[in-house]
């Protein structure tokens, strides 16, 4: 096992009802100005928002707010949100939404109290400091409400980037399982495979002997094999909803990746799809992730021996584990057709022709070197094979 930090603060609330906590919350944590962030509606038509803005109320606590957050959140509204911040003197923004109200949330954050363009800090200048944040979450899919992650898009220059920093993590994320009773099926299945990703860029490792972590990312891939069909099955089945929601955020605070290398260049390949052709996030990694498994499984195949015998309960095949391995990635690929993910990138729109600038685009993959990934490092041309066993 590696040495690491590992500080994750952020006070969870969960369970029915919890948004009525959210004044009382924020004022706990010394909020009086709050900028309420959220996305495009979802929440004034299940009622969210009056339930939120009625406990501010209740708790005296004065309120601007900003909606109109895009999937895949873009900086032109950032810097609405930053500038609204200034002129109002918010000290407190509270993301009301799934990922992309709690990612553009936290850009809005660290840039209200920034002299400079927000945009440096994705471009990897350190955040020093940011407004405190907090989060109602109503989609179990990107694991930004306990994250110290945010992900925004340049519209104007279609990069998807990341940014880090320990003050952006929510101070605090109200989790209640029913508010993501309403989601649509495809957003459900997109949130699941984004969370079964996070746990698969993590369980992917060269670092040896980390049974405790490795056993982590197994128990969540299963309880997700587990639930996803429940849910999909019946949606208001608040008990497979409530195992989905905490899967989410234990599957990305970290808690699984702690002590051991990690991966990420199925994220870093999905990001190129979501900034040039829109694809839900979750969706574009249901076709990446398991192209970039056949791709590396060739070159490294121990990992995927385990996968298959310990999280898809293959049959272990001695004389030939090369069948172990591919069984596994098939049971995957299978469970994630099941739920309705889609099987091509050109359901994206992609083409053949767009291979290579979508490689390049992701900026740091070298055509020499092979510097991208951990798990096996990948240079241009295996990145671009990859794409191409998506198509
Ligand atoms: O905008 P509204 O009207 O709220 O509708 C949203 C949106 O259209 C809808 N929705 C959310 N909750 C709902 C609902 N519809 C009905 N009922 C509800 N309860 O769902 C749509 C998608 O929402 P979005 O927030 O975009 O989805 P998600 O949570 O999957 O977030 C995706 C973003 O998170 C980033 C992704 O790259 C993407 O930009 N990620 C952030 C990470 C982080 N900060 O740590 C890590 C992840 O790997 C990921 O990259
Ligand atoms: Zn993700």
């Amino acid at each position: 096992m590696l040495n690491f930090s590992f500080c994750s603060p952020t006070h969870f609330e969960f369970g029915k009802g919890t948004e009525k906590e959210t004044g009382a919350l924020i004022a706990r944590f010394g909020g009086k100005k709050i900028l309420l962030h959220y996305g495009g509606g979802s929440i004034k038509k299940s009622g969210l928002y009056d339930r939120v803005t009625a406990s501010l109320r209740e708790s005296g606590l004065a309120f601007v707010e900003l909606g109109g957050v895009v999937p895949n959140p873009e900086s032109g509204l950032v810097y609405k949100g930053i500038e609204l911040c200034r002129k109002e003197n918010v000290d407190f923004v509270l993301a009301v939404g799934g990922g992309s109200a709690i990612d553009s949330a936290k850009a809005i954050a660290a840039g209200a109290v920034y002299d400079g363009d927000f945009w440096d800090f994705f471009e990897g200048k350190t955040i020093e400091k940011a407004l405190p944040i907090g989060v109602i979450l109503t989609l179990a899919a990107a694991g930004s409400e306990g994250s110290s992650n945010s992900v925004v898009t340049n519209e104007k220059t279609n990069e998807k980037r990341g940014c880090y920093g320990e003050v952006i993590r929510p101070l605090f994320s109200i989790l209640n399982p029913e508010l993501t009773q309403t989601l649509p099926h495809y957003q459900t299945a997109a949130g699941a495979t984004d969370i079964m990703v996070h746990v698969i860029e993590r369980y992917f490792s060269n670092t040896k002997e980390v049974e405790i972590t490795d056993r982590l990312c197994e128990a969540v891939l299963k309880t997700m094999i587990y639930e996803t069909p429940r849910v999909l099955e019946n949606p208001d089945n608040y008990e497979a909803r409530a195992n989905i929601m905490w899967a989410g955020m234990v599957a990305h605070n970290n808690l699984c990746g702690v002590g051991r290398e990690q991966d990420w260049a199925s994220h870093g390949m999905e990001h190129e799809l979501s900034s040039f052709y829109g694809a839900t996030h979750g969706a574009g990694l249901a076709v990446i992730c398991p192209a970039w498994m056949k791709f590396v499984s060739r070159v490294n195949p121990a990992k995927f021996i385990q996968f298959a015998v310990r999280v898809w309960n293959c049959q272990m095949n001695f004389e030939h584990p090369e069948i172990t391995v591919r069984d596994g990635i098939e049971q995957f690929e299978n469970f994630l057709r099941k739920i309705g993910m889609p099987s091509s990138i050109k359901e994206f729109g992609a083409k053949e022709e767009d291979i290579p600038k979508l490689a390049r685009h992701i900026g740091r993959v070298s055509e020499s070197e092979k510097n991208f990934g951990g798990y096996v490092k990948l240079n241009l041309s295996d990145v671009e094979e990859i794409y191409r066993l998506a198509l």
